[in-house]
């Protein structure tokens, strides 16, 4: 294996493409350093959402999903990206050093998954079922990797996700905390981090979606009406241990699901809010095999006509990104 280093534009141009991947509240809690030794991948831990996230496991996530978009952008340029977690014990915010091949060959699906980069975006509104759903589970399942597993939500057991989600609302009510992080980051027209307002889903919108999680701010116009509930597949991404790398791989896998979901025509919804109270990640436990920790769920479903927002901001990658080259 020989080992190459590509030029600064080159990591610039894939850096800028791997912001796009998604994160807790759109906190964009990640930072890149370029140098002789490869690429590293920090975590951002002054973007810690404290309250919401005490443990910082969805920031964790957040990165892996980072990290994959990364690689995926190297290999649309013609890069294989040779990952190393946790290259050093002493510095647990290290979270991956990344070094690069020549590929021999950019295929049409390395293309296509750059693209899909661009266009997929988290969709609050109700979805209609995703049509052809067994064939896609069937590609998806290998393309996740050994680590993390996908468990698909029988039907039968959605109610018992909705009771859930409902009950989030009623343990956060007085939790003014979280309530006031929701608040600073989601809805507000400002700069280049949080959910803005068009991106959220209304109220009348929000109760055709039984399990997303309730934000303080709406967006003001009913969009959908013909979608009078949700009909998405809920799939929960689990780890068999529940450490900082789980966090991390399974915010890969994160990334690889909603990209190939994107790729098969599908919109998507990452969410959490259920993951984040212990009462309510125990409901999701057991849904899943045995011994096995939750970490996120993901609605995916047919987003019909042309509500699709405008993509949500991100940072500007000369903040995130320092070259020491
Ligand atoms: C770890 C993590 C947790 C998230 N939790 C939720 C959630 O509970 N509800 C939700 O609507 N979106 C959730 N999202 C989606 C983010 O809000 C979204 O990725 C971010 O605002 C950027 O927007 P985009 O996905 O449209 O690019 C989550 C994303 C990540 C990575």
């Amino acid at each position: 294996m020989t080992l190459t280093l590509p030029g600064a534009d080159t990591i610039t141009t894939a850096v800028e493409l791997a912001s796009r991947a998604p994160s807790l509240h759109n906190t964009q809690p990640w930072r890149w350093h370029y140098d002789r030794a490869g690429l590293k991948l920090y975590a951002d831990t002054q973007r810690l959402l404290q309250d919401t996230d005490p443990s910082g496991r969805e920031l964790i996530l957040s990165c892996g999903a980072a990290l994959d978009h990364l690689r995926v952008a190297m290999a649309g340029m013609g890069f294989k990206s040779v990952v190393e977690r946790f290259p050093n014990p002493n510095d647990p915010q290290f979270l991956a050093l990344i070094e690069f091949t020549r590929s021999v060959f950019v295929t049409d699906s390395e293309r296509a998954r750059v693209d899909a980069m661009a266009r997929r975006y988290s969709d609050r509104l109700p979805l209609r079922a995703p049509r052809g759903w067994a064939e896609f589970e069937q590609l998806l399942r290998p393309t996740l990797g050994p680590d993390v597993e996908l468990t698909v939500v029988p039907d039968e057991l959605r109610s018992s996700l909705e009771r859930a989600s409902t009950l989030v609302e009623g343990l956060r009510r007085y939790d003014s905390r979280y309530h006031s992080e929701l608040d600073w980051w989601t809805g507000q027209a400002f700069g280049s981090v949080g959910i803005p307002r068009e991106n959220l889903a209304s109220a009348e919108e929000s109760e055709r979606v039984a399990v997303g999680r309730q934000f303080p701010h709406q967006g003001n116009v009913d969009r959908r009406t013909e979608v009078t509930e949700d009909r998405s597949t809920v799939v929960i991404l689990s780890t068999d241990t529940d450490t900082r790398r789980d966090f991390l791989r399974c915010g890969e896998a994160l990334s690889t699901l909603l990209l190939e979901a994107t790729m098969a025509g599908f919109a998507s919804c990452t969410l959490t809010h259920l993951i984040e109270l212990p009462g309510t990640r125990g409901v999701v436990q057991q849904m899943v095999p045995a011994n096995l920790h939750p970490q996120v769920l993901v609605r995916i479903g047919a987003a019909s006509g042309t509500e699709v927002p405008a993509p949500t901001p991100r940072r500007d990658v000369h903040k995130i990104l320092e070259i020491g080259i």
